[in-house]
């Protein structure tokens, strides 16, 4: 059986586990209780409470303004359903870079407020301080290289990153620092494929991509994009495998014609 298989609970273990057997780890996002549970059952090994959620679940522009206290109840309500998967939940922006104490002090509270089992953070070694300190209680330490979705006011854009020689040679001093404080995995968000499995042969810890080709240790995406919730955004790196925007739009017409028609509820369904 596989080592995925086998395990009851997913921890950071048996991700290490599964890259050194050569097995892929599957990373989703989820952010309320229903559809974590829905993620759970279908055998996903990591579960991100994303702050992607000030996007998808907020409508937010960018991941800037969503707080530490927004992620905790998103946290929360994932951790209520989940059974299996590894729960890692993302540290906002402003909770950690350059102050390494609040860095300690915000990975602390979403550990004790939500029952999360792992933080990540953006960044490689202008944020080292903090991942090194936030170990040092035992809270495990995702990191998040290439795009990082935090400094889009720095980048401009969310093209592709380290296309570059001198950007592609810092991530992956970058992958090996973090690495070395104590890692365990790393998310690669939209570099050339080329360079993350570059940086997976070069690391022994899981790398998981987003954007980032075949080569790495995992994949993860943003559960509304991958489940057409979400269609105003359609990078190159992403699979849709359901339409459900349109199907929960039918519905809901329907429901809307039901209604004003007299259709619903019909005898069966009234006391
Ligand atoms: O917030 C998020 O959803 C993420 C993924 C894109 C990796 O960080």
């Amino acid at each position: 059986m596989s080592v995925a298989g086998k395990a009851r609970k997913i921890t950071t273990n048996t991700l290490q586990e599964m890259k050194d057997a050569g097995e892929k780890i599957t990373m989703l996002t989820a952010y309320d209780y229903s559809l974590a549970k829905l993620v759970d059952n279908g055998g996903v090994d990591v579960i991100l409470v994303g702050d992607s959620a000030s996007n998808v679940m907020a409508g937010n522009e960018t991941t800037v303004p969503i707080t530490l206290d927004h992620m905790i109840y998103h946290a929360q309500c994932v951790v209520r359903a989940v059974d299996r998967a590894l729960i890692v939940v993302d540290m906002p922006f402003g909770s950690y870079q350059g102050n390494s104490r609040l860095a300690l002090e915000s990975a602390i509270r979403i550990m004790k407020e939500s029952g999360g089992h792992a933080v990540k953070l953006e960044g490689g070694a202008e944020i080292v301080d903090s991942v090194k300190r936030i170990l040092t209680a035992g809270i495990p330490v995702m990191g998040h290289l290439g795009l990082t979705p935090q400094s889009i006011y720095k980048f401009g854009t969310y093209t592709v990153r380290a296309r570059e020689e001198e950007e592609a040679e810092k991530l992956i001093a970058d992958a090996k620092m973090l690495e070395e404080a104590g890692c365990f995995a790393i998310v690669l968000e939209k570099i050339p494929a080329g360079l993350a499995t570059k940086v997976s042969q070069a690391i022994s810890i899981p790398t998981i991509g987003i954007g980032a080709g075949a080569g790495v240790d995992g994949q993860v995406l943003v559960l509304h994009d991958m489940l057409g919730i979400t269609m105003d955004f359609s990078p190159r790196f992403l699979r849709r495998y359901l339409n459900l925007s349109e199907k929960i739009e039918g519905a809901i017409n329907e429901y809307v014609d039901d209604v004003r028609s007299g259709e619903f509820p019909n005898e069966s369904e009234q006391y």
